[in-house]
Parts: C-alpha cells; structure tokens; sequence
C-alpha cells in the first residue's frame, strides 16, 4: 500500500510544470485575481481548493493503474479528492467470464485512493453496455430466466460491493436505463427480469454496503422527458423505502449544448427530493459535432481534417469557451450546494480522453483541465479563481 503513496509535499514530476503553468495562467487570468490564484495554488490543487464545497474527482484508467504511470498518479493525488474507475469494475473487464474475477486494477485503485484519503466511487454495477457476452445465458448458451439472472446480479453485487466495503463511499449503481423518451431503455435486464431489476439492484448493493451511498447515473439528464420519467421512479422508490441515495449526472457536454437551464432545472429537481447530485463524468468537448443536423452530410461518422480542427492546440477564443463552460457548470453546482457532493472529470488528461476517439476515431480533443503535458489549462485557473471568491 505504501508504495504508492503520494506525499502530497514532495516534489513531484508534475511540479515543474504546474508551478510554471501557474504563472502563465496567473498572467492570463490579469492583476485583479492574481492573489485569489496564489492562495488556492498554496492550497495545493483544486480539490483543496474546494474543500468543504464538494469533491473534485477523475476518472482513472486501467493503463495509469496497471503501470502505475507515477506522473499522472502524482498528479492525481494532487488536485483531486476524489476517484472512479474508468473502465475497470465494469462487468466485462472485473468479471470477464462468470467463473473469473480480475481484481487487480480495481484493487490498486482502492488502495491508492484509500491511502490518499480520497473519497471512491465505484462504477458500475448493473449497466447494458460492457458487459460479457454470456452474462445473460446458461452454460449451455440458453437466456437465463427472471430468477436466474436476479440470482446472478446479486451474487455479483454482493461479492464486488462487498469486497470494498467501507472503502468505497458511493456506487454508481445502475447506469443509463432509461430511455430519451420517457421510459425503460430496453435492455436485457429489462427484458429478462422487468422493471423492479433497477430497485432489486439497489437492495443488493444497500444489504452488501450498508453505509455505502448509491447512485442511480445517466446522461442527456437535461432532457425534460428523462427528467419526469425518473422523477417518478424515484418518488416511488422514496415512498417504498428503496435503499436509493442520489442521482448521477453524467455530464458529457460540448461548448454549446446541453441547454443548461434544463440541466440545471434537474439538479433542483434531484435535489428536493432530498437526494445527493453528484455529476460524475464532467467533460466539454470543444470539437465540432459530425452528427449536428448542420454537420456537412458527407463527414458524418467517418474522420476528415475538417472536423479535426485542432490538432495543434486550441486557439485562444477556444480556450477561453471552454474555460467559461466549466465555470458556468461550476456555478450552478454551486447553487445547488449542499446537495452537490462531488464533480468528477471523464478523465485525467487531454491525452488520454476517450473524447479523442467518440464519435470519429483518431482526432484531437481537449476536453479536460489538463492538457497532453499535464499542464493545467486556462480552464482548471478559471476553477481555482472562482472558488478563491467563495473564501473573501
Ligand atoms: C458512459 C459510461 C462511462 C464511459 C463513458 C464513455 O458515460 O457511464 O463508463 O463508458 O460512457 O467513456
């Protein structure tokens, strides 16, 4: 365990960088938030920065974690108070086949989260999507019946819930089940088991963790038709006693969509419920949308430099958007506190952002606060000078 703790007073590999960074960004960012900026930088990152506000988490890959690639651990421990696995407690990458569990990366993320002192979220118990393709058969190939699969979704939830009990404090617990059109996504949970398979999730995890806060998470959640529809399952959760903690807004956002009165009408939604918002995979995507209705027809799906703009940076009035993007969601997070308990980016870096490959493969994106040398963007300063505000 102790092997990959990260002081977070030594120096570190990213220091350099980050302290140089500091002054460029201080320079931007002009006189007037010059001394807000060094008394958060002097806080040490920006989950410091944040403290006692909500947790500012990331995403961890399985390569950071496999190789323990010591720049972006350090830089992890540095800036962020909180941790979820990218992609591997996902079914298909923990439990491959049902006789195999792979605990390895899961393992060495509790450990390294744990001995930081970070707040650790697991992703995800019972999801449609990168899962194994005999999850939902026997071993002779044939669908699993109602009974058959509730008893397979609970011996999983028990064993992995309960491996980590009491290190893990939230799990993303069901992920993206419904649909855009107010109702149940059909999936094979939905088709095998019906629809109590979200609340007989719930009460797994709840009877695997008692204290562990659970999280139902999707995206598009400023969709008014998602919103009602599961505003309704959650009123009747409430209402049953279904062990349900908060709500999960993914938040994979671009420069101009989605509205964000809609989104923002969501989070006071969850929150009179009295249910925890926790947005859970913050990312801005600054490139253009090959599937907008005013997309030229002919680059739909497939790459073209056209729709690469900026594989040699961004350009200032780029980059200046995306830091006034992130400001705008930081402040209407800060609105609903405190019922907004964290906000975790998809990712570390730039360079390693799935944004890079979704939906063309191979172009550069810059979705993150930290750029492909791990410096800290224009965006990540705005951050810091806005919670420096929340301390005057
Ligand atoms: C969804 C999932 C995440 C991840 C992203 C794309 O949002 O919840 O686990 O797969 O898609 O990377």
């Amino acid at each position: 365990m102790n092997d990959i703790f990260i002081d977070r007073t030594a120096p570190d590999p990213t220091r350099r960088h980050f302290l140089w960074s500091c002054a460029a960004g201080a320079a931007a960012l002009g006189l007037a938030r010059r001394n807000a900026l060094a008394q958060a930088v002097e806080a040490s990152g920006l989950g410091a920065a944040f403290k006692g506000i909500f947790h500012i988490g990331a995403a961890v890959s399985t390569f950071t974690l496999e190789r323990q690639i010591e720049p972006e651990l350090a830089l992890l421990a540095r800036e962020f108070t909180s941790l979820t696995p990218e992609n591997c407690m996902k079914w298909q990458e923990i439990r491959p086949n049902n006789a195999e569990w792979r605990f390895g990366p899961a393992d060495k993320l509790v450990e390294f989260g744990t001995a930081n002192g970070m707040y650790l979220v697991g992703h995800t118990l019972v999801w449609h999507s990168q899962v194994p393709r005999n999850l939902f058969s026997d071993p002779s190939g044939a669908p699993l019946d109602r009974l058959a699969l509730l008893a397979r979704m609970e011996e999983h939830i028990d064993t992995l819930v309960g491996r980590y009990r009491g290190r893990i404090a939230a799990w993303d617990v069901v992920n993206e089940a419904i649909n855009e059109g107010n109702g149940w996504r059909r999936s094979r949970w939905l088709e095998i088991i019906g629809e109590d398979f979200m609340e007989h999730a719930f009460r797994f995890a709840h009877a695997a963790d008692p204290d562990a806060r659970l999280l139902y998470n999707d995206y598009n959640m400023h969709n008014p038709r998602k919103r009602a529809f599961l505003l309704g399952v959650l009123r009747d959760y409430l209402d049953r006693g279904v062990p349900i903690h908060g709500i999960g807004l993914q938040g994979h956002i671009g420069l101009d969509y989605p509205d964000m009165e809609e989104w923002e009408k969501s989070i006071a939604a969850y929150a009179s419920l009295g249910l925890e918002v926790h947005v859970t995979e913050l990312d801005v995507d600054v490139l253009p949308n090959p599937n907008s209705p005013t997309a030229e027809v002919s680059t739909r799906g497939e790459y073209s430099e056209a729709i690469d703009p900026y594989r040699e940076g961004l350009p200032e009035a780029v980059e200046e958007a995306l830091a006034q993007r992130y400001r705008l969601v930081f402040e209407i997070l800060l609105e609903h506190r405190p019922a907004v308990k964290r906000v975790t980016m998809w990712g570390l870096h730039d360079g390693i952002s799935w944004k890079n490959n979704f939906p063309i493969r191979g172009r550069t994106n810059h979705p993150l606060l930290f750029d492909r040398d791990l410096r800290p963007k224009r965006a990540y300063f705005e951050l810091l000078a806005l919670a420096a505000t929340l301390r005057s």
